[in-house]
C-alpha cells in the first residue's frame, strides 16, 4: 500500500474515533456535567428539589424503597437541542434489550395489531413470535394468550425530562420527546404537574403546555397549595433521563405506581399511552364491564365507550368510569382515577402492570392512598361528588315492565300484587305509554295516565316513566319538544353544523345537546309542561349513550381521522361511530370524539335540575349511561340483561362496582329482562333482588309476565317474606344511604372492604353487604339446596333465628331451600327496623325496634338516621335525627347526637339482643323491671317487648 493511502486511511479512522468520542461527549456527558457541575445552572435557578429514587429488584418487582438520594439543581436549558432535527425511530441498543424482557413484562408496542416484524423493528421495537398455548386448565398452564409479539425493548427512550422544578402545588417536570413516535402527531413537549392535593390524595396531570387540548369539565376540588405531611411520596426521573414516575406509601415504602420500566410514556394527538407496574394483582373496577369482581390480569382488556349493549363479558357496555381499586399484599389499598372522558382501552397483564390506552384528551390522574377501602372510595367520591341522597320512597320495591299496553293494565298488575300481599312503592312504564314513541306525550291508550298517577299516590305509591333523548323530528310545527329545540337551537349537530339526525323508537330524531346551558332551561320547560298533566315522581333516562339505530347518521358521517382514528380501541361493531352519533358531531363543548362518554352524566345532571326545579322535593333519576360523577345525581341499573342464573349471579359484581363508581343506587332487573324466565330462577332472584339497594323488576316485550303476582303461590310467599325483611331494615338502608351522601361511604359492599387483611375475601362476589353489619349469601346457581357461605373471622346472627356462628374465617355449609335468603348480623352492631307494610309510605309510621347483635366481647353498636324523606337538604337545613346506639355490660342505650324533625313520633316497640350467654333474671327499661320478655336458651337470644319509648329521649335496657 502506498505511504499516501496508509496515511489517508489513519488520518480517516482517527477523525471517525475523534467524532464518534466527541458524540458520546456530547450525548451522553454533557448533560450530566451541566447539570450536576456547572456552577452557572446553580446561580441561573437556584431552587433545589429533592429527588427520590427508587431502590429495588426491577425485574422482580420486589417492593422497592425510597429515599432521597440527592438534591438537584435545577437548570432551565439542558443541551437537548438537535432533537427536532435527529428525532429518528428508537432502536433497541442490544438484542439483550429484547431478550431480558420477560413475556409477562412485554409491554405491547402494536396495539393495532397486523403489524410485520419489519414495521415492527422500524418502530424501534422487539419482534419475537411466541407460541400462544391454549388453555389446559388440568396440566395447570395458565396460558399467555396474549403477549404481544411485537414490544417495547427496556432502552426505549420516548421522553426524557428536561426540567423539574418547584410549584406551589407540589412540583413540575417538562418533558421532550427524543424518539420518534410510532403515531402521527405526537407532542413533543410536554408538562407533568404533580400536585400534592391533599395527605391522601395525589393528581398528577401530564399535557401539552402549548395548545390547549380537551379536558373532562368535571367540578373536581379546586386546590391552591401543596399539602406537606401525605402518606405518599413521589419520585420522578432527573433531569436528561427517561421520563418515569413512581408513587410510593410512605410508611411501608410500597410502590404503588412505577412506570419505570413499563412501556414509555406515548403523547400523540389521538393515541396516548401510560403504563405501570402494580403492587399486586388484586384490582378491581374499570367500568362498565361484565365479570367477576375481582379481575384477572391474565392479559385482560377493559375497553370504555358508552354503548347500547347488553350485558356479557369482554365488551364495552353502557358507562365508563376510568377507576380502579387495588388491594396491596398487605391488607392496604389505594385508588387511581383517570380524568379522561375519550375512547380508551385499559389492558391488564400479569407482570402484574396495566396499561391506560386514550385517543385524547390528556392524562390526568388522581391516586387516592386509602389505606382501607372503604377509605379509597371515600377519597375518589371526593373528587367526583358524593351519591345523591334518595327519597325514602325509593327504596321500596318497584315494579316495571315493557308492554303494559294500558294505563288500566298497569294499574291492574299493581293491584294483583298488592292483593298478592307484595310490598310495591313504585310502578313504572316503558315507552308504551307515549304517542308513537315521543317523549312528553302519552298516547290514547294511556288517556287515563294523569288519573292513574293520582290512584297510585291516593294508595301512598309514586310513578316514574321512561324518556329517551332523542327527540322525533317528523312533526314539525306540530311536536312542541322538537320546535322548542329548535328555536332554543340546543340540538347536537352534524359536522356541517345542522342537528346531526339519527333514529330511535319514534323514526328519526334529533338529540338535545345537554353540554349547553340553554339545554338544561329547555328540558326543565319540557318537564315541567308534561308534569303539569302527569304528575310523575322520578324519570327513568333511557338510550343515552347515546344508542342510534343507524351508525353516526341518517346522512353518515365524514371520512376522516376523527371518524377513524389511527387507533380505534376495541369498541364493539369496530368504529367509534356504531350504534351511535357521528365521532363528528358538534356539542358545545367539544366534538362527540371527546364528549360522547359523558352524554348520559349531563343529562342526569340537566334532568336532575329540572326535577328539582318542578317538584321540589328529591330528584330521582335511573340512567343507564353513566360516567365518573353520575351518583351524585342518579342511579343506574344494569341494562338488558337475560333471564338466566349466570346473569342473576353476575349482577352482584355489576352492583358492588357501582358501589366502588360512587353510584349506591343499583340494581339489576329482577328476574331478568330478556329472554322469559323461569319460576325457579325468578323466586331465587326476588330474594336476591329485595337485597339490591335500588330494587326493581323490569321485563321485555312480549314475554312472559314476571311481576311476583303471576306465579305459585310458592313463589309468592318466599318474594313476601324477602321483601318484607327489606322493609323491615328500610331505616338501616336509608342510613346508609345518608352516609354515602354525606361522606362517600358505600352501601352495597364487598366482604374485603370489611375485612381487608382476610385474603380470602379478595375474591367472593357471590355474597356480599349491606354496609358493615348484614351479610347477603344467595342462592345462584339453579336447583340448589344449600350453599356454602364465607364467614369472615367472628361472630355472625342468623338473621331468621339468632342462632350464633363463630367463625376464624371459613366456609360453612348452609341450608339454602327454595323460599329462603340466608342473611347474617355481624356481631358488635345495632340495627334498626320498622314494622313493615305494602308501602313505606305506611311503613315509615310504624314503631322502630332494634337488634342487637353483641360481639364476642359483650358490645354492639349502630346508628340512625331519620327526617321526613323527601324534602331537599334536610341535613343541611337540620331537619334531621341522628341517634347512636351502643351496648355494654348488659346494657343497651341510645345517644341522641341531634334532633332536628319532631313532625313524626319515633317510637321504639322491642329489642332483640343476640348472644346474651346466660339467661337473664331480671330485665329492666328505664330501670323498670318488665315482664314482656323471652329468652332462647338454647339460641342465647333475649327479646324485650312491649317497650314503649320515644327514641329522641335517652333509654337504657338492662339484664342482671
Ligand atoms: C332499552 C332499555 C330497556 C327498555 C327498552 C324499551 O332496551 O334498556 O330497559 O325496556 O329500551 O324502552
Amino acid at each position: 500500500m502506498a505511504e499516501s493511502s496508509r496515511i489517508t486511511i489513519i488520518v480517516l479512522l482517527s477523525l471517525i474515533v475523534i467524532v464518534t468520542v466527541l458524540l458520546w461527549f456530547n450525548a451522553v456527558l454533557v448533560p450530566y456535567v451541566k447539570v450536576f457541575f456547572c456552577p452557572c445552572n446553580k446561580t441561573r435557578d437556584s431552587s433545589a428539589q429533592q429527588v427520590y429514587r427508587v431502590s429495588g429488584n426491577l425485574e422482580q418487582h420486589e417492593v422497592y424503597e425510597a429515599e432521597i438520594v440527592e438534591t438537584v439543581y435545577i437548570v432551565n436549558d439542558i443541551k437537548l437541542e438537535g432533537i427536532e432535527q435527529n428525532r429518528t425511530h428508537q432502536r433497541p441498543k442490544n438484542n439483550q434489550q429484547c431478550t431480558k424482557v420477560r413475556n409477562e413484562d412485554r409491554f405491547d408496542c402494536d396495539p393495532e395489531g397486523a403489524i410485520t416484524q419489519t414495521n415492527c423493528e422500524k418502530r424501534g421495537c422487539c419482534w419475537k413470535p411466541v407460541l400462544r398455548l391454549t388453555v389446559n386448565q388440568s396440566a395447570g398452564i395458565v396460558p399467555p394468550l396474549n403477549v404481544p409479539w411485537c414490544y417495547y425493548p427496556s432502552n426505549y427512550e420516548g421522553y426524557k425530562v428536561n426540567k423539574v422544578y418547584n410549584t406551589k402545588l407540589g412540583l413540575n417536570a417538562d418533558l421532550i420527546r427524543t424518539t420518534q413516535s410510532p403515531y402521527p402527531e405526537a407532542i413533543n413537549d410536554l408538562t407533568v404537574e404533580i400536585r400534592y392535593e391533599t395527605q391522601s390524595r395525589l393528581r398528577i396531570k401530564i399535557f401539552d403546555p402549548a395548545t390547549v387540548r380537551y379536558e373532562v369539565p368535571l367540578n373536581t376540588p379546586d386546590v391552591s397549595q401543596a399539602v406537606n405531611d401525605t402518606l405518599f411520596t413521589v419520585s420522578l426521573s432527573k433531569p436528561t433521563e427517561r421520563f418515569s414516575v413512581s408513587v410510593i406509601r410512605k410508611d411501608n415504602a410500597v410502590v404503588l405506581i412505577n412506570t419505570t420500566g413499563a412501556s414509555p410514556l406515548t403523547f400523540c394527538n389521538q393515541f396516548i399511552e401510560l403504563s405501570s407496574f402494580l403492587p399486586s394483582s388484586f384490582i378491581y373496577g374499570l367500568g362498565e364491564h361484565r365479570g367477576p369482581l375481582l379481575h384477572n390480569v391474565n392479559w385482560t382488556r377493559y375497553t370504555m365507550w358508552n354503548k347500547d349493549n347488553p350485558p356479557h363479558e369482554k365488551a364495552n357496555l353502557y358507562g365508563s368510569h376510568p377507576f380502579y381499586l387495588v388491594m396491596e399484599n398487605d391488607g392496604k389499598s389505594h385508588g387511581v382515577f383517570l380524568l379522561n372522558s375519550n375512547a380508551m382501552d385499559v389492558i391488564l397483564q400479569p407482570s402484574p402492570a396495566i396499561t391506560w390506552r386514550t385517543i385524547g384528551g390528556i392524562i390526568d390522574l388522581y391516586v387516592f392512598m386509602g389505606p382501607t377501602p372503604g377509605e379509597v372510595i371515600q377519597q375518589y367520591t371526593e373528587v367526583i361528588g358524593h351519591s345523591f341522597m334518595p327519597p325514602y320512597w325509593s327504596l321500596g320495591f318497584h315494579l316495571c315492565r315493557w308492554g303494559y299496553k294500558t294505563a288500566n293494565e298497569t294499574l291492574a298488575i299493581v293491584e294483583k300484587n298488592r292483593q298478592a300481599g307484595i310490598p310495591q312503592d313504585v310502578q313504572w312504564n316503558d315507552i308504551d305509554y307515549m304517542d308513537s314513541k315521543k317523549d312528553f306525550t302519552y298516547s290514547t291508550e294511556f288517556g287515563d295516565m294523569p288519573a292513574m298517577v293520582n290512584t297510585l299516590h291516593n294508595k301512598g305509591m309514586h310513578y316514574i316513566m321512561i324518556v329517551d333523548p332523542g327527540i322525533s323530528n317528523e312533526f314539525p310545527g306540530n311536536y312542541g319538544p322538537y320546535d322548542l329545540g329548535i328555536k332554543m337551537d340546543i340540538f347536537i349537530k352534524d359536522s356541517q353544523g345542522k342537528p346531526l339526525i339519527g333514529k330511535v323508537w319514534p323514526g328519526d330524531v334529533v338529540f338535545p345537546d345537554f353540554t349547553n346551558n340553554r339545554t338544561f332551561d329547555y328540558w326543565t320547560q319540557l318537564v315541567k309542561s308534561f308534569h303539569d298533566k302527569v304528575q310523575f315522581d322520578g324519570m327513568w333516562i333511557d338510550m343515552n349513550e347515546i344508542s342510534n339505530f343507524v351508525a353516526g347518521s341518517i346522512n353518515s358521517c365524514p371520512k376522516n381521522s376523527i371518524e377513524d382514528p389511527p387507533y380505534v380501541p376495541d369498541v364493539a361493531g369496530g368504529s367509534l361511530r356504531f350504534s351511535t352519533i357521528c365521532a363528528t358531531s358538534q356539542q358545545n363543548l367539544s366534538i362527540s370524539y371527546n364528549v360522547h362518554n359523558l352524554y348520559g352524566l349531563t343529562e342526569t345532571e340537566a334532568t336532575y335540575m329540572a326535577l328539582k326545579t318542578v317538584r321540589n322535593k328529591r330528584p330521582f333519576i335511573i340512567s343507564r349511561s353513566t360516567y365518573a360523577g353520575q351518583g351524585y345525581y342518579g342511579g343506574h341499573w344494569s341494562g338488558d340483561n337475560f333471564a338466566t342464573f349466570h346473569d342473576m349471579a353476575m349482577s352482584i359484581p355489576e352492583l358492588l362496582n357501582f358501589n366502588m363508581f360512587g353510584i349506591s343506587m343499583i340494581g339489576a332487573d329482577i328476574c331478568g329482562f330478556q329472554l322469559d324466565t323461569t319460576e325457579d330462577l325468578c323466586q331465587r332472584w326476588y330474594q336476591l333482588g329485595a337485597f339490591y339497594p335500588f330494587s326493581r323488576s323490569h321485563n321485555s316485550v312480549g314475554l312472559k309476565p314476571q311481576d311476583p303476582a303471576s306465579f305459585s303461590q310458592d313463589l309468592i310467599e318466599s318474594t313476601k317474606t324477602a321483601y318484607m325483611i327489606r322493609y323491615s331494615l328500610l331505616p338501616y338502608l336509608y342510613t346508609l344511604f345518608h352516609k354515602s351522601h354525606m361522606m362517600g361511604e358505600t352501601v352495597a359492599r364487598p366482604l374485603f372492604f370489611e375485612f381487608p387483611q382476610d385474603k380470602n375475601t379478595y375474591s367472593i362476589d357471590s355474597q356480599f353487604l349491606w354496609g358493615s353489619s348484614l351479610m347477603i349469601s344467595p342462592a345462584l346457581a339453579k336447583g340448589t339446596t344449600s350453599i356454602g357461605a364465607y364467614f369472615p373471622s367472628g361472630v355472625w346472627y342468623d338473621w331468621y333465628t339468632g342462632g350464633a356462628i363463630h367463625s376464624n374465617g371459613s366456609v360453612v355449609k348452609l341450608e339454602a331451600p327454595a323460599n329462603k335468603i340466608n342473611l347474617h348480623v355481624r356481631g358488635g352492631s345495632i340495627i334498626t327496623l320498622q314494622d313493615p307494610e305494602l308501602t313505606t309510605t305506611l311503613s315509615r309510621k310504624n314503631k322502630f325496634s332494634l337488634v342487637v347483635s353483641l360481639d364476642d366481647d359483650g358490645t354492639a353498636e349502630g346508628d340512625l338516621f331519620w327526617d321526613d324523606g323527601d324534602t331537599i337538604d334536610t341535613h343541611t337545613m337540620g331537619k334531621f335525627n341522628m341517634i347512636r346506639f351502643h351496648s355494654s355490660k348488659n346494657i343497651v342505650t341510645n345517644n341522641v347526637m341531634y334532633a332536628g324533625y319532631t313532625d313524626e313520633p319515633m317510637l321504639l316497640r322491642s329489642i332483640v339482643v343476640f348472644g346474651v350467654l346466660q339467661k337473664p333474671s331480671t330485665v329492666k327499661f328505664n330501670g323498670m323491671a318488665i315482664s314482656q320478655f323471652t329468652y332462647d336458651d338454647k339460641l342465647h337470644v333475649l327479646k324485650a317487648q312491649g317497650i314503649a319509648a320515644n327514641l329522641l329521649k335517652t333509654f337504657t335496657l338492662q339484664w342482671v
